[in-house]
């Protein structure tokens, strides 16, 4: 297998803090895509990946918490547990960095499977976990969003050590 992890965008990358597009055609390209993506993830070692940390602004997720993967297009939450924890995350596309993001137990997401059939799943833990970071990602959001003040202040140096 060729090496891809430098196709992994890193912050301050534009496209990371873009809100991807829809996708309209669930044609072949997509399908390579959420390949190419799975096997960045494993490559990489991580539990998830969207595609906008490939460089793509699109809405394509990846996740395996250990079960396989598992791929969702134009993924959208549409139910989120009222009962909250706070449980430390990292992200591919911050290096180094590790952030405590206070995130519902539960949701269902609903979204468009290999299969190129919709679905709703409800998960909870690290499924919900997975899914409700990489989600964050097509509209921009990074882990760094979601730190305390506190947080933020001891993240200012990593930060700039990724900016230059
Ligand atoms: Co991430």
């Amino acid at each position: 297998m060729e090496n891809n992890m430098d196709e992994i965008k890193v912050y301050p990358a534009t496209v990371l803090r873009q809100r991807a597009k829809e996708v309209e055609r669930f044609d072949s390209s997509v399908r390579s895509l959420v390949d190419r993506m799975t096997d960045i993830m494993y490559q990489a070692d991580g539990v998830g990946l969207a595609a906008p940390q490939i460089g793509q602004s699109k809405r394509v997720i990846v996740i395996d918490v250990g079960e396989g993967p598992f791929s969702l297009v134009n993924p959208e939450i549409v139910e989120r547990e009222e009962e909250r924890e706070s449980v430390e995350e990292g992200c591919l596309s911050l290096p180094g960095i590790r952030i405590d993001v206070t995130r519902p137990k539960a949701i269902s997401v609903r979204g468009v499977d290999d299969k190129g059939e919709m679905v709703v799943k409800t998960v909870e833990g690290m499924w919900a976990r997975a899914f409700q970071h990489e989600i964050d990602h097509l509209n921009g959001v990074m882990i760094i969003d979601h730190a305390s003040f506190v947080q933020k202040t001891l993240l200012k140096t990593k930060l700039k050590r990724l900016q230059d």
